[in-house]
C-alpha cells in the first residue's frame, strides 16, 4: 500500500511522487494551508494540504480528524529554511500532498496521544492507542530488539531453545500456583508453571547440554511494581558445568543486552561479587543499591559494658547493635522525627538518633552513655560535626532488614544516589535453607534443587549455616536474575528434601519423576533465570514493570483491555464439575 515509510523519507526524496499510509498524529488548519503529522512505526512526516496543488484533496482535508488512517499521495519537498524541524528525522522535507484515500476514520480519542500524564487504567484499556505513542511504541521495539539479542548471543554459545509446557503439575516453588481444572479428568487440576526449573533439568538428562527458553512464568503473588503474575524469564540450564561457567555465560548476555538497550559497555566488568553474609550485614539486604554507600556498622562490641538500659537488655537477649552514619546534610529536628517514625512504620521499635555538633553529641541519649563509648563511635564512624548517626538495637535479623531498608529511605530522601550510575552486582553464597514462620520449619531459600556447597550428608548441625551453590544477579538494587548448581544425584536430591522434613513418600508423589531420571544418568548441571521485564525495566530507566509488558496486570490482577479475569458460564462449570461457593465480586 506505500512506496516508504513515513520515518524514512529524507532529502534524497525530494522531487520524488511517493505513496505514504499512516495514522494523523496531529492537524493544524492555517486556512490556506492544512498541515498533517503522519504517522507510522518508524516515525512522523509533515503531509500539507494546498489548494494550488489538488484543491479537491484541499478541501476534504478539512474533515480529516485525529488517527484517521490515510494512505496519500504526494511530492516532496524542501522545507523553507524557517520552518525546517532539525528535532525531526524528516524534519528538512515535507510532502504536498496530491490525493489521499480515508482508509479508516476515527472517533474522539479517550485521551490525548501527546499528553504527558495519562490515567494508567486508561492508557491500559485503551492500550493499542497508548502504543501508537511514539515512545510507548518505541519501548516495544527495544522489547523486541532484546529477545533478538538474546536468541543471537545463546544459539552463538551453543544453547538449543526449546518451550516447555503450560499445563503442569502442581508443585509449589515459593509462590503460589494458578491452578486450572482440567474437563478430562475432573476433580483434578493443572498448574500453571511458576518457571520452567524441573523441565528444563529433565532436558539436560535428555542429553542437549545447553538449553534456553524465553519462558513465560506465572505466579499467583502479591504485585508491586517490579512483579506480574505472569511475567518472562530468559530461562537457562546447561550441563557439566560449574558455578563460574554458568555465571560467566550468562554475565556475556547481559553484557550484550545491556549494550544493545544502552549502547554503552556496563561501567564495571567483570561484575563484582559479594557474598550474602557481607550484603546482610553491610547493607541489610540481599541485593544492595552500589550506587550510594552509607553502609551499616556493627556496633554491638562497643557496648558490651554499657548501662544504658535499651542496649543493655538488647545485648543480653543475644541481639545487636548497627548503625549507620549520614555525613554532609543538615538535619533539623523535624527531620530526625521524620526519620525515627519512618523506621516505626517499617516495624522498627524505636530509632536512635544522634548529631555530631561543636560540643558533642546532641541525641536523646547521649547522657546514657559513656565517654569511652561515644569516643569509640566517633573512631568507628570518623563523624564529623554536623553528622547525624542512626541506631537500632534489636534481633539481628530484624536491625539488618529494618535498616537496610531505612538505608534505601534515607539514600533517596537525602540525594545520595547517583541515578546516572549504574551497579551490577554478583551475591553468591546464600544459605541453602531458611526458617518459614508461616510453615513452622525450614524451606529452600531457593528451590528445593539447589545443590549445597559441601555435602549435607548426615548433616545435623545449624541449618542456617549451610551455604548453598546459588547466585543472584543484582542491578541498582533490583534482582533481575538468580540460580544454582542442582542435585545431580538421588541421593544429594533425597538429603536435601530430608534437611526440608519431605517424608520420602511424599517426594516421590511429588517429583517421582524428578527422583527416577536422577538415577538414570543425570549429568552435573546448573543454570539460572533472568527476568526479562524486569531487565528490560532497569535498562531502560523505567519505574514499573507495566511499561514494558504490551498487556499487563494491574496491581488487582485484572486486564484492564480484556476484563480478564471474568465468570463463566453455568454450563463450563458443570462440565469441570466445578461448583462456584461465593460471588467473586
Ligand atoms: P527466580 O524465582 O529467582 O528463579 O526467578 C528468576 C528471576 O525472575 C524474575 N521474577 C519476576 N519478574 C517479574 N514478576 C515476577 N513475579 C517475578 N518473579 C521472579 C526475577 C528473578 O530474579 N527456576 C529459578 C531459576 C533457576 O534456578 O534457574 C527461578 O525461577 O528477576
Amino acid at each position: 500500500m506505500r512506496d516508504k515509510y513515513c520515518g524514512f523519507v529524507t532529502k534524497d526524496d525530494i522531487g520524488k511522487v511517493l505513496t505514504l499510509a499512516g495514522w494523523v498524529f496531529r492537524r493544524r488548519d492555517h486556512g490556506g494551508l492544512i498541515f498533517a503529522d503522519l504517522r507510522d512505526v518508524t516515525g512522523i512526516v509533515q503531509v500539507v494540504f494546498s489548494p494550488e496543488i489538488s484543491k479537491e484533496a484541499h478541501d476534504r482535508a478539512g474533515d480529516i480528524k485525529q488517527e484517521y488512517v490515510l494512505r496519500i499521495v504526494g511530492k516532496v519537498e524542501k522545507r523553507p529554511p524557517e520552518t525546517e524541524n532539525t528535532n525531526l528525522p524528516t524534519g528538512a522535507i515535507e510532502v504536498y500532498a496530491q490525493s489521499f484515500e480515508v482508509l479508516n476514520t476515527c472517533k474522539p480519542l479517550p485521551f490525548q496521544l501527546d499528553d504527558e500524564d495519562i490515567n494508567e487504567s486508561i492508557r491500559l484499556k485503551y492500550r493499542y492507542l497508548d502504543m501508537r505513542r511514539p515512545e510507548v511504541k518505541q519501548i516495544f521495539i527495544e522489547r523486541s530488539k532484546a529477545y533478538k539479542v538474546t536468541r543471537d548471543y545463546l544459539t552463538s554459545h551453543s544453547f538449543y531453545e526449546f518451550e516447555t509446557p503450560f499445563l503442569t503439575k502442581n508443585t509449589p516453588e515459593g509462590a503460589r500456583d494458578f491452578i486450572v481444572p482440567s474437563r478430562l479428568n475432573t476433580g483434578n487440576f493443572y498448574a500453571l508453571p511458576q518457571s520452567p526449573q524441573l523441565y528444563k533439568q529433565i532436558l539436560m538428562m535428555g542429553g542437549f547440554e545447553r538449553y534456553f527458553q524465553i519462558a513465560r512464568c506465572f505466579r499467583d503473588e502479591d504485585l508491586r511494581a517490579d512483579r506480574q503474575p505472569e511475567f518472562t524469564q530468559i530461562d537457562i540450564e546447561m550441563s557439566f558445568v560449574g558455578r563460574e561457567d554458568v555465571m560467566g555465560l550468562s554475565e556475556g548476555l547481559i553484557i550484550a543486552l545491556y549494550e544493545a538497550l544502552k549502547g554503552k559497555k556496563p561501567p564495571e566488568l567483570p561484575f563484582p561479587r559479594m557474598s550474602f553474609a557481607d550484603a546482610m550485614e553491610r547493607y541489610g539486604t540481599d541485593k544492595p543499591d552500589l550506587r550510594f554507600e552509607l553502609p551499616l556498622f556493627e556496633m554491638t562490641d562497643l557496648f558490651k559494658g554499657t548501662e544504658f538500659g535499651v542496649f543493655k537488655k538488647t545485648i543480653e537477649d543475644g541481639g545487636v547493635i548497627k548503625s549507620m552514619i549520614l555525613k554532609g546534610k543538615t538535619l533539623s529536628r523535624k527531620d530526625l522525627d521524620t526519620a525515627v517514625d519512618t523506621a516505626k512504620e517499617m516495624g522498627a521499635g524505636g530509632l536512635i538518633w544522634m548529631r555530631k555538633d561543636a560540643e558533642g553529641f546532641q541525641s536523646p541519649i547521649a547522657k546514657f552513655l559513656k565517654d569511652d563509648e561515644k569516643s569509640g563511635m566517633e573512631k568507628m564512624l570518623a563523624t564529623q560535626t554536623g553528622d547525624v548517626i542512626f541506631i537500632m538495637a534489636d534481633k539481628r535479623s530484624k536491625v539488618n532488614e529494618i535498616m537496610g531498608r531505612l538505608r534505601l529511605y534515607i539514600g533517596e530522601k537525602y540525594d545520595l544516589i547517583n541515578k546516572n550510575s549504574d551497579k551490577f552486582l554478583w551475591v553468591i553464597d546464600f544459605p541453602l535453607l531458611e526458617y518459614s514462620e508461616e510453615d513452622k520449619r525450614y524451606v529452600a531459600r531457593h528451590h528445593p534443587f539447589t545443590s549445597p556447597k559441601d555435602s549435607i550428608k548426615d548433616f545435623k548441625g545449624d541449618y542456617e549455616s549451610v551455604l548453598a551453590n546459588a547466585y543472584d544477579l543484582v542491578f541498582n538494587g533490583v534482582e533481575i536474575g538468580g540460580g544454582s548448581i542442582r542435585n545431580h544425584r538421588m541421593d544429594e536430591q533425597m538429603e536435601m528434601f530430608r534437611l526440608l522434613n519431605m517424608k520420602e513418600e511424599d517426594a516421590f508423589e511429588k517429583f517421582g519423576f524428578l527422583l527416577e531420571a536422577l538415577e538414570m544418568g543425570a549429568p552435573p548441571h546448573g543454570g539460572l533465570a533472568f527476568g526479562f521485564d524486569r531487565i528490560l525495566m532497569m535498562f531502560l530507566g523505567l519505574d514499573s514493570i507495566r511499561e514494558v509488558i504490551p498487556f499487563p496486570k494491574t496491581q488487582k490482577g485484572t486486564c484492564p483491555l480484556t476484563g480478564a479475569p471474568s465468570k463463566i458460564g453455568q454450563k463450563q462449570l458443570n462440565e469441570l464439575k466445578i461448583k462456584s461457593t461465593g460471588e467473586n465480586r
